[in-house]
């Protein structure tokens, strides 16, 4: 979050404090106090209390759960029974559970209460509340992948006192699940790889009335049971406690990753030390330490406005994706959590030796891993892998793949908080083209708007936002614009008036209109629970009534938390209600992507007969959002540690599910000095969303202000990612179809070699084999790349050789240069010619890189549509898979014919490939001068000319085959 309102002469003397602090004091962090701690969080230190409790109890610790025999029936897929829980007080409480096996090869777990179930509870302080435990985040997140698989079926070996399902790709799967005490292990080929409730710590809070106590004898563990204080709010809780809880272990397993967002290592870190020392001090202080290196506290995961978020560290930030993977030598599992209220996630590592479980040959500890959550029920998805490409494939399923962009939408994007008016707009765009730089979106930040009502343009700065759009259509350029959820609540603004009218606000625990404080200052927020905010979002949308936006304005969702100044926490009371009267704890993480949903809509239904994909940028996101929607990392700091952290908190976002992620380029906070700028813009380009953005009271920082050498430095980095464009939509189209990240870390890459699991340093574009390990630390000339196979890889740039596996090699890095290798055995598609804007390089023609790997072959693949609308639904589409193999260069089509595929191969007709690079080439190649070219249908070959060149010793040799000009949407070979 970050405040600006116009200035007075006094703000604008506090400005100048605040600036001349932040020279003196680079990198301020955030305010700790306005966050909670577990310790300060009622149900979290609950959960942590048990935990520490089973722990100090060791082996005579026994879960309360047990699952009734009698209770129990198994049909087509899925186990229903009742789970009994025996409280202190020897009272039996029944929870229904459900274990599903999914013909993905996922199972599901969903515990939930029966009495809240039947709404047998009573609700304090008159509220509305629903009396039901949320169970509906999964209509916002689930969107397919739920068939249960038809040949599950019961283990005939079952032993007394365990119920067996066998399950998964030729019944490799199996569930043994425990009745007494409850618990789930999941085995695949016979190995247990996920336990649950192994731990003993699972719990849900059944619900209780209030038993009043007299003033001042009230149990110390029931003072937040009811209501709760933090920062001066208080929250009401009229169901009382109902918080659900759960362990997960992974045996053998020494990395986890996942549950983004925080700013932290790719590889989790512990959060707790394990065994609890039997020491009643830390008991009872939960907060223990989590060793050195580790934190002390739970990661957290709950939505929020973090103002100036520190690095490394377990804090919640804007988003939250409760997805894991856990990952060893040749093995990755998984699980997901679903559930949208606050969440914290403790983790342990534990020495192998101390676990008989874990004897296996390539373990080195167990993780176990302790999640729970303030409300809703349990309802957990586990994965068995075996490799990270299945768990992102089955995830995917269920939570839906990346959009496929609009073409523009992962080219370079120019942002600034603001671009003050219609005239500035067009003279950035006017100076981008005479510096020769490339870039396809310029963004509008909050202050385009009237007072900050959105849908509406400031009549003095603003007053031909037509004519701006127009300008920038001339290059096929596109504006994106902000619109947050918060509406001014003012009564002559339409907006607010017909949220109003139409009943389509949130409302406080009264059950009137919540009003808080934003950047409009008293503002209320439209409800997307509510399925009339949708027709009535769509219709704000439309160009009639977006009065002066064109079909080349894309929508910024920020502040989607929701981000409240005056809340607690910085976002709303968690007893405001939402539409069904939902309580806002139950949904606080989902609500973010509600309003994306909306948003996403709208943007489909804008113009009748015009559909294109929708670019909707959001802050706030759940699982899930990677299907509307890119994020960023939020309100960073132009300091060379955020720099750092921005690539591990990228190539989480990817292996979470949601890839098309980047970071304020240059940080949003501050001034970064040429050095840093640059070699964020270097670091920049391999973010899949790649756009730069600043803070109002930054210094303006466009590529072309910055002086000679930075300007051409930067300037070229942004051409980098324009040459390889190809490549990343390529990468994009496949996290489209199968979920795999388009950046991705080295262990899903090289999944059986250790010494690579926690490198989140240095990162693969796709399946590309370029490895880009951007500079990130200030003065740092040369730096090392982890090179995990002994194949030969390649400087990107002169063909310096590489080549020695599990070791770390020297590359340089003076500052015009960006550390980028080839692995051998690659074919990468490239696009030369530099452009004004990605969509203005639609009909040039391709280069194809080629390097051989150890057995002399190499493949690659390209994916090309129009970039633009959803007729590649219908076919219209080029595919191909580019194969070298002996001494034959080949194009052949994976694609799948349609309705619209010929149409659009005619228009791709003239698109040729006019270059083919060979790095390293055979030697016998010297002698060559020419290569036979077969288009498919040809009665006979044609020639074109093969140049052979040789390097200085280091460099590899290349051959280049001039204009081979063969098409690309056409089958064909080379024959070398
Ligand atoms: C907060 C966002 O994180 C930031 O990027 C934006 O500039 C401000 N809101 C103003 O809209």
């Amino acid at each position: 979050m970050a405040r600006s309102r116009p200035m007075s002469p006094w703000t604008l003397f506090l400005s100048f404090v605040v600036l001349i602090a932040c020279i003196v004091v680079p990198g301020v962090t955030v305010k700790h106090e306005n966050f909670k701690t577990c310790q300060q969080s009622g149900f979290c230190k609950r959960n942590r209390a048990l935990a520490d409790n089973a722990s100090a109890q060791g082996a005579s610790w026994s879960s309360p759960y047990e699952l009734d025999p009698a209770t129990i029936h198994f049909k087509d897929g899925q186990l229903n029974g009742i789970l009994i829980k025996t409280t202190s007080t020897h009272e039996k409480i029944r929870m229904p559970v459900t274990v599903s096996f999914l013909e993905s090869g996922a199972a599901r777990i969903i515990v939930d209460e029966e009495k809240r179930l039947k709404g047998d509870i009573e609700v304090r302080h008159d509220s509305k509340a629903n009396k039901k435990r949320y169970d509906e985040t999964e209509k916002w997140v689930i969107v397919g992948g739920l068939e249960v698989s038809k040949s599950a079926k019961l283990n005939a070996q079952t032993e007394t006192g365990f119920t067996n399902i066998l399950y998964g790709p030729e019944d490799k799967f199996q569930a043994i699940i425990r009745h007494a005490p409850f618990e789930v292990e999941f085995q695949r080929d016979g190995e247990t790889h996920v336990q649950i409730n192994h731990q003993g710590l699972l719990n849900m809070e059944h619900w209780r009335p209030k038993v009043e106590h007299k003033e001042g004898e009230s149990p110390e563990e029931e003072g937040t049971w009811w209501e709760e204080s933090f920062g001066g709010n208080t929250d009401s809780k009229p169901r009382g406690p109902e918080s659900v809880g759960l362990d997960v272990t992974f045996p053998g397993y020494n990395h986890v990753f996942g549950i983004p967002e925080h700013a932290d290592s790719l590889s989790l870190r512990e959060t707790r030390l394990d065994p609890l020392p039997p020491c009643a001090c830390i008991v009872a202080n939960h907060d223990n330490r989590g060793g050195p290196g580790n934190h002390e506290q739970p990661y957290r995961l709950y939505n929020s406005d973090v103002f100036e978020y520190e690095l490394n560290s377990p804090m919640t930030l804007y988003g939250a994706i409760p997805f894991m993977q856990a990952h060893r030598k040749d093995s990755t599992v998984g699980v997901f959590w679903l559930n949208a209220a606050e969440t914290w996630i403790d983790i342990v590592k534990e020495a192998a030796n101390s676990n008989p479980l874990s004897m296996s040959a390539h373990s080195k500890s167990n993780t176990k891993t302790h999640w729970f959550s303030e409300a809703g029920r349990i309802d957990l998805f586990v994965f068995l892998g075996p490799t990270p490409q299945d768990i992102s494939k089955t995830y995917g399923q269920l939570t839906g793949y990346t959009q496929l962009p609009q073409h523009f939408a992962i080219a370079y994007h120019q942002c600034r908080w603001n671009y003050v008016t219609d005239e500035d707009v067009k003279e950035v765009d006017a100076k981008f083209d005479k510096y020769q730089i490339p870039y396809d979106v310029i963004w509008l930040d909050l202050e385009y708007t009237d007072d900050r009502k959105y849908f509406t343009w400031d009549p003095l700065t603003f007053p031909n936002p037509k004519g701006m759009q127009e300008k920038l259509d001339e290059s096929e350029r596109k504006l994106v614009v902000l619109i947050d959820p918060h509406i001014k609540n003012k009564d002559d603004y339409f907006v607010s008036q017909e949220l109003k009218s139409k009943n389509l606000a949130v409302l406080n625990k009264d059950g009137e209109i919540y009003d808080g404080w934003c950047w409009p200052g008293s503002s209320n927020w439209v409800d997307c629970f509510n399925p009339a905010s949708f027709p009535w979002w769509n219709s704000l949308h439309k160009f009639d009534r977006f009065k002066g936006s064109l079909s080349n304005l894309f929508i910024w969702n920020d502040m989607n938390e929701p981000s409240v100044f005056n809340g607690p926490e910085t976002t709303m009371p968690k007893d405001n209600l939402h539409f069904g009267n939902w309580e806002h704890r139950d949904i606080h993480n989902v609500n973010g992507i509600t309003l994306v949903n909306a948003t996403y809509q709208a943007m489909l239904e804008r113009k009748k007969g015009e559909v294109r994909r929708p670019f909707i940028l959001t802050r706030s996101y759940y699982a899930g959002a990677q299907r509307m929607s890119a994020m960023w990392t939020g309100d960073n700091q132009a300091t060379w540690d955020h720099l750092g952290a921005s690539l591990p908190m990228v190539l989480t976002n990817g292996i979470a599910g949601f890839p098309f992620a980047g970071a304020d380029v240059g940080g949003f906070f501050h001034n970064p000095d040429k050095d840093l700028l640059t070699r964020w813009y270097q670091a920049g380009i391999w973010y899949p969303f790649f756009r730069a953005h600043a803070h109002i009271d930054t210094r303006r920082r466009e590529p072309y202000l910055i002086s000679e050498p930075h300007r051409t430095i930067i300037s070229q980095a942004i051409r980098l990612r324009y040459q390889l464009l190809p490549a990343w939509y390529t990468a994009f189209h496949e996290a489209s179809v199968n979920g795999t990240p388009i950046v991705r870390p080295q262990y899903y890459v090289f999944p059986e070699n250790e010494a690579g699991f926690a490198i989140d340093d240095q990162l693969y574009l796709g399946a590309t084999g370029l490895l880009a390990k951007p500079v990130v630390t200030e003065n740092t000339f040369t730096t090392t790349i982890y090179i995990a196979d002994d194949e030969k890889y390649y400087d990107y740039f002169d063909f310096t050789v590489y080549q020695g596996a599990g070791k770390r090699h020297t590359v340089p890095a003076p500052e015009d240069k960006i550390p980028l290798l080839i692995q051998g055995g690659h074919i990468v598609p490239r696009r030369d010619r530099p452009r004004r804007s990605s969509a203005l390089m639609r009909w040039d023609p391709y280069t194809l890189i080629l390097t051989l790997n150890k057995k002399g072959e190499a493949e690659g693949s390209l994916y090309v549509d129009d970039g633009e609308t959803f007729d590649y639904e219908r076919g219209a589409y080029i595919h191909r898979q580019f194969q070298y193999r002996d001494s034959v260069l080949s194009s052949e089509n994976l694609g799948t014919k349609g309705a619209k595929t010929a149409e659009y191969l005619k228009t791709m007709a003239g698109v040729t490939v006019e270059r083919v690079v060979i790095i390293d080439p055979p030697k016998e190649w010297k002698d060559k001068s020419t290569v036979v070219i077969i288009e498919d249908g040809a009665k006979t070959g044609s020639i074109a000319v093969l140049e052979y060149y040789e390097q200085e010793s280091g460099k590899a040799p290349y051959a280049v085959v001039k204009s081979p000009n063969v098409g690309i949407g056409k089958t064909w070979r080379i024959e070398f």
